[in-house]
C-alpha cells in the first residue's frame, strides 16, 4: 500500500519545516539550487479541469507542484517531439492511447516502475510498459428513445455503412474516433477501413465534436450518435440527474469496434531531469487513494484501479464486454488521419 499518500498534513508540514530549516542552514554553502525539484511540468491533452484536479491532488499529497500546460493531444505530443531532448515536459497525460504510443515508438518515454504498473486493471496496461493507463473511456452510442428503441440499435458500427442507416446517426472525428480508425486498420486492414470511413461519411452526419453529437441526439435531431460515454454523464450531472435527459447511453457490450474502451494514459519523458518526481506522480496516479480517487470523483471516466467506484453511476468495467487489444497498438495516428482525409471526413 502506498503509505506515503496517507501521511498526515501535519507530518508534511513538519517535513517542509525541517527542509526549510536545513535550507537556511545550508544557505551560502551549497552550489546546487534544488528548489525547482519541487515542481514538475505536465503537458496534458486531457480535459483541463481534470488535469488541474490531478495536479492539485498530487501537490496536496506530496508537496510537489505540478505546472499544467493544457491543450489537445496532438498539440502536446507534437510539441514534445519538436522540443526533443530540451522539452520542458517532465510528464505527459493524453486523452487517447495513440498519441502516447507515438511518443513511445519514438523512444521518448521512460519505462514505468514495475510496481506502479501492477496497480491498474491489467487489460489496459500497454505491452511496452512505458506508460500508465489512468482512466478508461468507452465508445458508446447515445440514442434518443423517442426516435429509436434500444433493441433496434445496430450491433456493429461496421453495419452503419449499409443503406438502412443512411441519415439516421451522428458522429464526430474526435481523438477517440481516430483511435477507432487505428484499431480498425489493425484488425480489418487499411482498405476496408477506408471503405468504412467513406460509408460513414455518406450515411452519417458529422457533428464535429462529441459534445455536439450528444446535444443533437438529446434534441432529437438524430436517432443515435457515436461518442464517448462520459459526455452524457457530464450533461446528466449538469441537468440534475439522468432522469432529466431524454437521451440514453447504449453500451454495445460485445467484441465490436463500437465497444472499445480506450485508455487515457500518463508517462514520464526520458528527457526529463525529474525522473524521481515523475515516477512519484505516476505512482500517485495509479493509487486508489490518490489519482484514481480524483478520476472517480472529478470525471465520469472509468477509474483504472480495481475496487475504485465512480461517483457518476457508471457501470463497472467488469460488467461491460469490450474487445481485448494492446493499448500500445494504436500509435499510428498519422495513418488514421490520412484515411480520414481520404474519406473526406476531415
Ligand atoms: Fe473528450
Amino acid at each position: 500500500m502506498s503509505l506515503q499518500w496517507k501521511r498526515s498534513r501535519s507530518a508534511r508540514l513538519l517535513a517542509v519545516g525541517v527542509a526549510a530549516v536545513t535550507a537556511i542552514g545550508l544557505a551560502g554553502c551549497s552550489s546546487s539550487d534544488d528548489s525547482s525539484s519541487d515542481t514538475i511540468t505536465l503537458y496534458s491533452g486531457q480535459h483541463e479541469d481534470f488535469a488541474k484536479a490531478l495536479a492539485a491532488g498530487f501537490e496536496e499529497e506530496t508537496g510537489i507542484k505540478v505546472e499544467v500546460r493544457a491543450g489537445k493531444d496532438a498539440e502536446m505530443v507534437g510539441q514534445i517531439v519538436e522540443e526533443g531532448d530540451r522539452s520542458k515536459a517532465d510528464v505527459v497525460l493524453t486523452e487517447e492511447p495513440g498519441p502516447l504510443g507515438t511518443l513511445d515508438s519514438k523512444g521518448l518515454l521512460a519505462p514505468v516502475d514495475k510496481g506502479t504498473l501492477t496497480v491498474p486493471d491489467q487489460r489496459f496496461v500497454p505491452s511496452t510498459g512505458n506508460w500508465l493507463p489512468v482512466a478508461g473511456r468507452a465508445r458508446v452510442l447515445f440514442y434518443n428513445p423517442t426516435k429509436i428503441a434500444e433493441d433496434k440499435l445496430p450491433t456493429s458500427i461496421l453495419d452503419l455503412t449499409k443503406p438502412e442507416w443512411k441519415g439516421r446517426f451522428a458522429y464526430a472525428p474526435s481523438g477517440a474516433f481516430k483511435s477507432t480508425t487505428t484499431y480498425l486498420i489493425n484488425t480489418i486492414g487499411e482498405q476496408r477501413t477506408l471503405e468504412w470511413l467513406k460509408g460513414i461519411k455518406a450515411n452519417g452526419v458529422n457533428e464535429q465534436k462529441n459534445g455536439k453529437v450528444r446535444d443533437s441526439v438529446e434534441a432529437g435531431q438524430h436517432e443515435f450518435g457515436l461518442s464517448n460515454h462520459y459526455y452524457w454523464y457530464i450533461l446528466a450531472k449538469e441537468k440534475g440527474g439522468a432522469d432529466k435527459l431524454t437521451s440514453r447511453v447504449h453500451y454495445m457490450r460485445n467484441d465490436d469496434a463500437g465497444s472499445l474502451v480506450l485508455a487515457s494514459g500518463a508517462a514520464v519523458l526520458k528527457s526529463s531531469d525529474k525522473q524521481k518526481q515523475g515516477a512519484e506522480f505516476l505512482k500517485w496516479m495509479a493509487s486508489p487513494e490518490g489519482g484514481q480517487n480524483v478520476v472517480a470523483t472529478d470525471t465520469p471516466q472509468f477509474p483504472m484501479s480495481a475496487g475504485v467506484a465512480s461517483a457518476y453511476g457508471l457501470p463497472t468495467l467488469d460488467s461491460l464486454n469490450f474487445p481485448k487489444f494492446d493499448q500500445s497498438s494504436l500509435q499510428n495516428v498519422d495513418q488514421a488521419n490520412d484515411l480520414l482525409k481520404q474519406a473526406g471526413i476531415v
